[in-house]
């Protein structure tokens, strides 16, 4: 394969090649400026020093398709592949770390990624598969939660001022997460807390981690002795060997996946909102192209977790040493012009040829859930406001600091109630009683510390 006119490099390694920091300030205001700058630079492959450490950065299609199909079998995500981690290189400190330390089934390989990865296929299937009574309970609870979110957020008035991340995009996904869990309403409601608190790493982030560890650890003791209706159920019904901290350590990667579904749902409402042609196209049922083109577009699993050649590998125009660690851009890779060049940006059925939802052996098992619950929640929110504007322009919308997601930090919006929403929920979650089957659907209670939270957020008129 050749990649253009760049200069072949075969001697240079990680370590002797002059690199850059990746995440800049640049980078966090338009990463796709920083990856042509750097494709420019490199080619298809980068060195960039990311938080100090050195990393190759892989921004070509055909080399990103390539590693994550892993035809040859040589590419690991397993931490213990990385030969400067293990050689003591990687400073303790390195606030990723904890990120590859987890050792859940996306960073393993083998046998024991095949049989993990086995369990949540077929845990899964009764809430992806339309045809199942889970699966249609789920989405009549999707529903709820987007509609009781919605109350919330309306309660001061039929116009006003929200920030639909924080108030509706991110907290709609961690209720789904919850109810897959099968938590009872009130434990649940902590663990909710607790899972925002994580994913923002603020300071309370390590002790809140550290709950939800223990919580994830309890809920597999409870369901490995009484089953229910919920993921970790029919997780154990697939691997009866699952230990309590596989378990848990699995657990733990859920709510993370869905807080990468709040920013497609947030993308996808910046889309609506900017482009009139798309907010049409939703009355005649097509959402599910509106978000397919902007997790093209913008895939929020911008840049994936580090892989590691077992053996040195030629990748665009070096030789990656065996153990180097590979970050995967998925967002550059969108944008390289031999995938973009080809896209007819015209036509009506938007392309699946991307990666969005990864490619592989470690290729996305939830995409059809995360896909369900973003389409509702965009439909909700457009079919309850008849105007919604944003109260910044779209370019300058603030996005979260992160060397993975592509997430905004917030979404402010100004909008009006359609006519018939105005009187239609008045009661709202605040004065409704929770009935039985509620509780057991894992919908807050009214006053509970969620929704006072949320109600924290309403910003005054
Ligand atoms: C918009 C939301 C989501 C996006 C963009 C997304 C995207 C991805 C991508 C790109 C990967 C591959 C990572 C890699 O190869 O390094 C992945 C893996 C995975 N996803 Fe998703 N995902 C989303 C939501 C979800 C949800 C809601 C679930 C489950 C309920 C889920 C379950 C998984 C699992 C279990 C893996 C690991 C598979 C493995 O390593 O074998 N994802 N996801």
């Amino acid at each position: 394969m050749s990649h253009g006119t760049w200069p072949q490099q075969p001697t240079e390694t990680l370590a002797s090649t002059s690199i850059e920091p990746l995440l800049t300030r640049d980078y966090d205001a338009d990463p796709a400026l920083v990856h042509e700058r750097l494709r420019g630079k490199y080619g298809p492959v980068a060195p960039v020093d990311l938080l100090g450490v050195p990393v190759w950065f892989v921004l070509g299609y055909e080399d990103v398709l390539r590693v994550l199909q892993n035809a040859g079998g040589i590419w690991s995500k397993h931490v213990d592949r990385w030969h400067a981690y293990v050689e003591g290189r990687v400073p303790a400190d390195w606030p990723l770390l904890p990120v590859f330390q987890v050792n859940s089934s996306a960073f393993q390989e083998g046998t024991a990624q095949r049989e993990l990865r086995a369990a949540w296929t077929s845990a899964l299937v009764p809430f992806q598969d339309q045809s199942q009574a889970q699966a249609k309970k789920l989405e009549h609870a999707i529903v709820r939660y987007a509609d009781d979110l919605l109350d919330v957020l309306t309660e001061g008035g039929s116009t006003g001022w929200a920030d639909l991340a924080a108030q509706y995009a991110r907290p709609l996904p961690l209720m789904v997460a919850n109810r897959l869990l099968g938590f009872t309403a009130a434990r649940g409601e902590d663990v909710v807390m607790d899972i925002w608190r994580m994913i923002d790493a603020g300071p309370d982030a390590p002790a809140a981690f550290e709950r939800l560890y223990a919580a994830m650890r309890e809920l597999a003791a409870t369901k490995r002795d009484h089953p229910g209706d919920d993921l970790p159920s029919y997780m154990i019904q697939a691997k009866p060997d699952f230990t309590l901290d596989e378990l848990a350590r699995e657990l733990l990667m859920l709510p993370g996946l869905l807080d990468f579904t709040a920013s497609l749902v947030c993308n996808v409402v910046v889309e609506v909102i900017s482009n009139p042609d798309v907010r049409e196209s939703l009355s005649v049922g097509s959402i599910d192209e509106t978000v397919n083109r902007v997790a093209l577009l913008n895939p929020p699993m911008a840049n994936l977790t580090f892989r590691f050649p077992m053996t040195d590998v030629k990748l665009g125009n070096y030789t990656i040493a065996a153990g180097d660690p590979v970050m995967l851009s998925v967002a550059a890779a969108h944008a390289d012009p031999r995938f973009a060049g080809a896209i007819d940006r015209q036509a009506i059925r938007s392309t699946r040829a991307h990666m969005a939802w990864g490619a592989g052996p470690h290729a996305c098992l939830g995409q059809r859930l995360a896909t369900q619950i973003t389409i509702i929640a965009v439909r909700r929110l457009f079919d309850r406001f008849s105007k919604i504007k944003l109260a910044l322009p779209a370019d300058q919308l603030p996005w979260r600091p992160s060397p993975f997601m592509r997430a905004l930090r917030s979404l402010p919006v100004q909008y009006q109630l359609a006519g018939d929403h105005v009187h239609a929920r008045t009661a709202g979650p605040a004065e409704a009683q929770p009935s039985r089957s509620d509780e057991a659907a894992g919908r807050p209670a009214p006053r509970s510390p969620l929704w006072n939270f949320l109600r924290g957020l309403r910003r005054p008129r």
